[in-house]
């Protein structure tokens, strides 16, 4: 069966996750394709769908929507989604609500969702170590979530009645995106690199005189503050919480007394859950 997942990834996690997963679905003799997302992915048939994204303001960041609504209709196609948070609280599960409703609007076969969490791209920097053991709860969960989607099978959560009334309030954040993104700039630093304008999804950002200027179609990716090698975006009203630069997902894997007291009860129960499940293969 062939696969293809579309993937909108600001700063690379949700790629990661979908490429691991990708791997996995190869290895078991399926074909797969990894789409990026961007304003001008078109989708074309195939026997399964994977929709990947991370999870914004408790929600599904809108070119996610925007491409979700230019499926075509009558597709009764095997759908999964798979989104990325920075942190495991509950809240983000209703992010899925939206993308599940337009999928089964067109017709699509709606399966199962799941998801991960990886590091954070804004508000503050995780450490290494802690990004590396995220990466070890992925690995460990991508073998069997893999084989779940290849062979059809279903994969739902339950979202609560206050999940999604939070969520559905953050949904502010969708018209705030372009009034933020209008007042991101770059700084004294900017060495003219176009890297930003080059990750930018939307198509955003455009060089000119060697220097980013940013439109109004930001959707908030965070991946031109990212991906700057300068750290020359200032990020309007975000500013303070921006995050540059890759984390080394390779370093040692952060011990539960290294966690700190930000959701430190979620992160443990979310790690555990899984390393302990592998313990007890062994
Ligand atoms: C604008 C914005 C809003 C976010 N909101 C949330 C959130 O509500 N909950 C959460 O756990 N993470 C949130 N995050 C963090 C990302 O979901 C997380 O870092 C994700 O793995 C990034 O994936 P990417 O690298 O594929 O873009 C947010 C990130 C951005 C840029």
């Amino acid at each position: 069966m062939k696969i293809a997942f579309y993937v909108f990834s600001g700063t690379g996690n949700t790629l990661r996750v979908c490429k691991a997963m990708a791997d996995e679905m190869e290895k078991s003799g399926n074909e797969t394709e990894i789409y990026r997302m961007d304003r001008k992915t078109e989708y074309s048939p195939c026997g399964c769908i994977v929709i990947g994204y991370p999870v914004h303001a408790f929600n599904t960041p809108l070119p996610v929507l925007k491409f979700l609504r230019s499926l075509p209709r009558g597709e009764k196609t095997p759908a999964y989604i798979i989104q990325t948070s920075g942190e495991p609280m509950g809240f983000n599960r209703a992010a899925c609500i939206s993308p599940m409703k337009i999928l089964m609007k067109k017709g699509f076969d709606v399966r199962g969702t799941f998801s991960y969490v990886m590091p954070y791209n804004i508000i503050f920097r995780h450490s290494d170590a802690m990004a590396a053991r995220m990466w070890n709860v992925v690995r460990m969960r991508v073998h069997s979530d893999s084989q779940v989607i290849a062979s059809l099978g279903k994969h739902f959560w339950k979202t609560g009645a206050v999940e999604k009334a939070v969520s559905f309030i953050l949904r502010i954040e969708h018209p705030a995106t372009s009034l933020i993104g209008r007042g991101f700039k770059a700084g004294s630093q900017c060495t003219g690199c176009g890297k930003c304008a080059a990750r930018c999804p939307e198509g955003n950002i455009v060089m000119r005189g060697g220097r980013p200027h940013f439109g109004s179609e930001c959707c908030l990716c965070m991946g031109c503050a990212f991906s700057c090698p300068s750290d020359a975006v200032r990020t309007s009203i975000l500013n303070a919480w921006r995050v540059n630069g890759k984390y080394d997902f390779s370093a040692e894997c952060a011990g539960d007394e290294d966690i700190g007291r930000y959701c430190r009860s979620s992160y443990l129960s979310y790690f555990h859950r899984y390393e302990d499940r592998n313990k007890s293969k062994v």
